[in-house]
């Protein structure tokens, strides 16, 4: 049967994060045809019969095959989740250079495929390999993303919503800037309900100490996450599905994931998490959030954070 065009995805990276997405894609039916490719061989080939068998009761059905790069030349969309992953007591940007050698092989064998589609980039340091994927494909900046702070946007609604009782869905936040120890949370546009959160605590100041402490459980999960079972998957597969969707579905919506500023937010040179606007054509236009002077500082502080971590790895992929 000929597979019809525009539904291809190709997965590098049969990990924990990778097989959680790979389980999400199939039981939603996002794609016609997802590819998977990872060094573990084996565990791919294991993958790719179990996934197979349980597509026939996902939502659409979804081809899951073993693959190769050569497999990348007509993918709509490349996601990578391979590479190290963060180890206990280690931080995101501990990992930058071993990852960045690794990211520099498997970009440079998917552009020698002939691949013009979108990436979106999950591995650690996000923004960081984010931006030595845009460099090392030399592809539109539009079509290199990275998941950012979708996921830290994620937990911070579900840490909000839980403090307030209702749905995440009710709560209107975010959190900006590196996926990282330096992100932030945009305090002063948050809404609970419609309701402007600085409103509600100038009710209620004795709500003051667990808005500090939402942060810091937000900023933090992964590290506990990490601690109780060693690493965090489910959380990201989702959000990864989430961003997929907006691509392959052409949803338009807007997401925290990590964008090229070119003078948003008077940064430059920089893949950080801001809310883009998401559709078929990629990370297609950037919001610049009003921010109050202390998240400005704080978003400074996060680019400047990054761009060390950039400088660090500018010979490796020169
Ligand atoms: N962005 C986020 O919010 C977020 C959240 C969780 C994890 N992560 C990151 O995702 C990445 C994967 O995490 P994990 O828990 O799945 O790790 P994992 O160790 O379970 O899986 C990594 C996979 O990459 C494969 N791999 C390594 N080098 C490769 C190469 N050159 N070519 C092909 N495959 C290769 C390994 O064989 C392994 O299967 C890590 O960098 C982790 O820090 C990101």
């Amino acid at each position: 049967m000929e597979m019809i065009k525009g539904n291809k995805v190709v997965l590098v990276g049969d990990g924990a994060v990778g097989s959680s997405y790979a389980f999400a894609m199939v039981a939603q039916g996002i794609a016609d045809e997802l590819v998977i490719i990872d060094l573990a061989e084996e565990k791919v080939k294991g993958d790719v019969l179990d996934l197979n068998h349980g597509a026939p009761y996902g939502d659409s059905p979804v081809n899951v095959k073993a693959g190769r790069y050569s497999d990348c030349s007509d993918a709509d969309l490349v996601v990578i989740t391979a590479g190290a992953a963060q180890k206990p007591g280690e931080t995101r940007l501990d990992l930058v250079e071993k990852n960045t050698k690794i990211f520099k092989s498997i970009v440079s064998e998917i552009m020698d495929s002939g691949f013009d589609g979108i990436f979106l980039i999950a591995s650690n340091p996000v923004d960081v390999l984010t931006y030595v994927t845009h460099k090392v494909s030399g592809l539109p900046k539009e079509r290199v993303i990275g998941s950012g702070t979708i996921l830290d946007t994620a937990r911070f609604k579900y840490e909000l919503a839980q403090e307030f009782g209702v749905s995440p869905s009710s709560v209107e936040g975010s959190i900006i800037g590196e996926h990282g120890d330096s992100e932030l949370a945009v305090w002063s546009q948050t809404r609970i309900a419609g309701q402007p959160l600085y409103n509600m605590l100038k009710d209620d100041p004795s709500k003051q100490h667990r808005i500090d402490e939402i942060f810091v459980n937000t900023r933090d999960a992964a590290y506990d996450i990490i601690k109780a079972k060693g690493a965090t998957y489910y959380g990201i597969a989702m959000g990864l599905l989430h961003i997929t969707k907006a691509i392959l579905k052409n949803q338009n919506v807007v997401l925290t994931v990590s964008s090229y500023l070119e003078g948003e937010y008077g940064q430059d040179d920089v893949y950080m998490g801001v809310p883009t606007l998401v559709n078929r054509n990629g990370a297609v236009k950037i919001f610049e959030t009003p921010l109050n002077d202390e998240e400005i500082k704080l978003f400074e502080h996060s680019s400047k954070v990054l761009k060390e971590m950039q400088n660090k790895i500018t010979d490796i992929i020169a």
